[in-house]
């Protein structure tokens, strides 16, 4: 079996074979009392693009998450204001506007992650990204200077929300939903400070700029903490994993990524409920449908990890979703990324020891120890 099974089985021993077994059952299939499934990337697409499949219906991620962020945060909205809010934060996301935040709050943790490599010790890459996620998220919500203690802190804040979840989770139990608000509050707090200084070169600041409330920057703070965290921490080490286990030689960098990416999946699975009668495939679903988009399934029909294949259109960056919601943080995803995985490169680094982690929603490395080779 391979390292990355076996990360998605120690994360999910039941529901991963499961979720496996189904991909055999054919491109969409309705599982009474789970939703219906779908596992062809063609069909994800045309989910992901179609109105009729929201993200704020019953079974959908705003069950979830609207008790704890509130009721606009853009991972649980639809229609003109999803997409008006989305067109104030776009700007945030340039492309030269996060290589440079990177850049900046990276510079240090990345000198002494290679000044380490270079002595020849062995380093925990899933605790150094861990400090590095936190730090570029504590910059994003709006902390200036952190410490690693912070940093850590931070992460472990968001860990322990996500792993609130589980793949089966329709909604978190009100004991959850006391311990992820305070925990967002905070963040929120934060946020809202640095909103009211009004910084331009805060990404808050610029939230500000954009004409966004003080409410709405709060939130999307909150969805940026939650969603863009853990998935850049626990890829990175599973990128440095594939390729040393598939002996991959240096090539076009962003290639492997996506091609790490296809294999990952960080987000396995995407969940919309249906609004009005439609087909998906050969499958009629009705109003209140809960709709299982399991892009690992999609992403895995198209064979073992290969970085020098070339993506079809329909499989193209799924693993950021499609359509309307596609990942606004993908620039800031892709420019951490590219970062750390520059650094590790140049020294040639191979994994010496490593341990799967339990119980966790993301599969991942508790530990991936590796040396400069
Ligand atoms: C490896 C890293 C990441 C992966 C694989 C990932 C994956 C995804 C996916 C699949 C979606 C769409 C979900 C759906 O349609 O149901 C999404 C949406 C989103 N992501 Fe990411 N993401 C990553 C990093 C980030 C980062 C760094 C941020 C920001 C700091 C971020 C913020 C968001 C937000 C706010 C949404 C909701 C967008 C909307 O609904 O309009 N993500 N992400």
């Amino acid at each position: 079996m391979n390292h990355e099974a076996r990360l998605y089985l120690a994360a999910h021993p039941f529901v991963y074979p499961l979720m496996r077994l189904l991909a055999r059952l054919g491109p969409v299939v309705r599982v009474p009392g789970l939703g219906v499934v779908v596992n062809d990337a063609v069909t994800a697409r045309a989910v992901l693009t179609d109105e009729r499949f929201r993200k704020d219906g019953p079974g959908s991620p705003g069950d979830l998450w609207t008790p704890v962020l509130g009721p606009s945060v853009l991972l649980n909205m639809e229609g003109p204001g999803h997409l008006a809010l989305r067109r104030k934060l776009m700007p945030l996301f340039t492309p030269a506007y996060v290589s440079a935040l990177v850049a900046d709050v990276l510079r240090e943790p990345l000198a002494d992650l290679s000044a380490r490599l270079g002595r020849g010790e062995t380093v925990d890459l899933v605790d150094a990204m861990r400090v590095m996620a936190g730090a570029v998220i504590c910059r994003v919500i709006g902390l200036g200077e952190v410490s690693e203690a912070r940093a850590r802190e931070l992460f472990a804040d968001g860990e322990r929300v996500v792993s609130m979840v589980s793949l089966r989770s329709r909604r978190l139990r009100d004991r959850q939903v006391v311990i992820a608000r305070q925990v967002l509050d905070k963040i929120g707090d934060i946020a809202q400070a640095a909103y009211e200084a009004g910084d331009e070169s805060t990404v808050m600041g610029r939230m500000r700029a954009q004409g966004l409330s003080a409410a709405e920057a709060r939130g999307a703070a909150g969805a940026f903490f939650l969603t863009g965290t853990e998935t850049v921490a626990t890829f990175v080490p599973r990128l440095i994993a594939l390729l040393h286990d598939h002996r991959t030689r240096v090539g076009d960098l962003d290639q492997m990524i996506e091609e790490a990416m296809r294999i990952t999946t960080p987000t396995p699975m995407m969940l919309r409920s249906v609004d009005s009668a439609a087909r998906i495939g050969r499958v009629a679903v009705r109003p209140g449908d809960r709709v299982l988009i399991v892009t690992h399934n999609c992403a895995r029909a198209y064979g073992p990890f290969d970085p020098s294949r070339r993506h079809p259109p329909e499989l193209r960056r799924l693993w950021f979703g499609a359509g309307p919601h596609f990942c606004i943080g993908y620039p800031l995803a892709l420019a951490e990324i590219r970062a750390v995985a520059t650094v590790l490169l140049s020294h040639h680094v191979r994994v010496v020891r490593r341990r799967a982690a339990r119980g966790v929603l993301i599969p991942t490395y508790e530990h991936l120890w590796i040396t400069a080779a």
